[in-house]
């Protein structure tokens, strides 16, 4: 439990998941506890690396109730956020780097119903968020460079959690601050003390030794 008493929030990561057996996964992530199923979106041309569309979405939507925390790591994503909302997402995050625009994309999420989140990549200062912070939902801090599940924990993360933290004070506005990438069992207590509330974890979960399950009750022990 964090200091200001909020229930911390675990989204599992489809992206190291067994797509053959999505399904199965997803149900029992829920079971276990999870907070939001977290969906990684990448074209090939923001990051390297290809993944899924709206059609998964709108099956994940047939087989949970748990919000979908749909991560965009796309370029030109106004495009594609009408698509998204009516495939089932709750919440909608695009990259600051990837939006000419961003007032406008997080209008626009907004416009059709659906929570709007703005993500940095690692080398991105918070500077970027001054000006768009009144409007968000979920700030999504990445703590490894997006395209790829199973990468190690910057630790520069930890710093710039604590400094959204109080500039988050400053501005008092309180959106949601989600974490993604190499989240572990050893390191999940220190992202949510440095102002994590929502841990996205991808392979700490879906490839855990012990299984689903245990790794879900896992981190929540080590969180709580
Ligand atoms: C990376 C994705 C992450 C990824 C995290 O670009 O945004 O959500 O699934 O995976 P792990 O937890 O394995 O680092
Ligand atoms: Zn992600």
């Amino acid at each position: 439990m964090k200091f200001d008493n909020k229930k911390v929030k675990l989204a599992p990561s489809i992206l190291s998941a067994d797509f053959a057996c999505l399904g199965i996964q997803i149900s029992e992530a829920s079971k276990a506890g999870a907070d939001y199923i977290h969906v990684d979106v990448m074209d090939g041309h923001f990051v390297p690396n290809i993944t899924m569309g709206p059609p998964l979405v709108a099956a994940l939507r047939a087989c949970t109730e748990l919000p979908l925390d749909v991560h965009l790591m796309i370029e030109h994503p106004e495009q594609y956020i009408p698509q998204f909302v009516d495939s089932g997402a709750d919440i909608i995050t695009v990259h600051v780097e990837a939006c000419t625009h961003l007032h406008r994309v997080v209008q626009l999420i907004k416009e059709h119903g659906v929570k709007a989140g703005v993500s940095l990549n690692p080398s991105t200062p918070l500077v970027y968020l001054e000006n768009i912070l009144q409007q968000v939902n979920m700030i999504l801090i990445m703590s490894v460079s997006p395209g790829f599940g199973g990468q190690v924990f910057i630790p520069e993360t930890l710093n710039k959690l604590i400094c959204l933290r109080s500039m988050l004070v400053d501005y008092n506005v309180n959106p949601e601050i989600e974490v993604d990438g190499g989240i572990t069992i050893n390191n999940a207590n220190e992202i949510v003390n440095a102002g994590g509330d929502v841990l996205a974890i991808g392979s700490s979960i879906f490839k855990a030794e012990g299984g689903i399950t245990q790794a879900l009750q896992d981190f929540r022990t080590v969180i709580s």
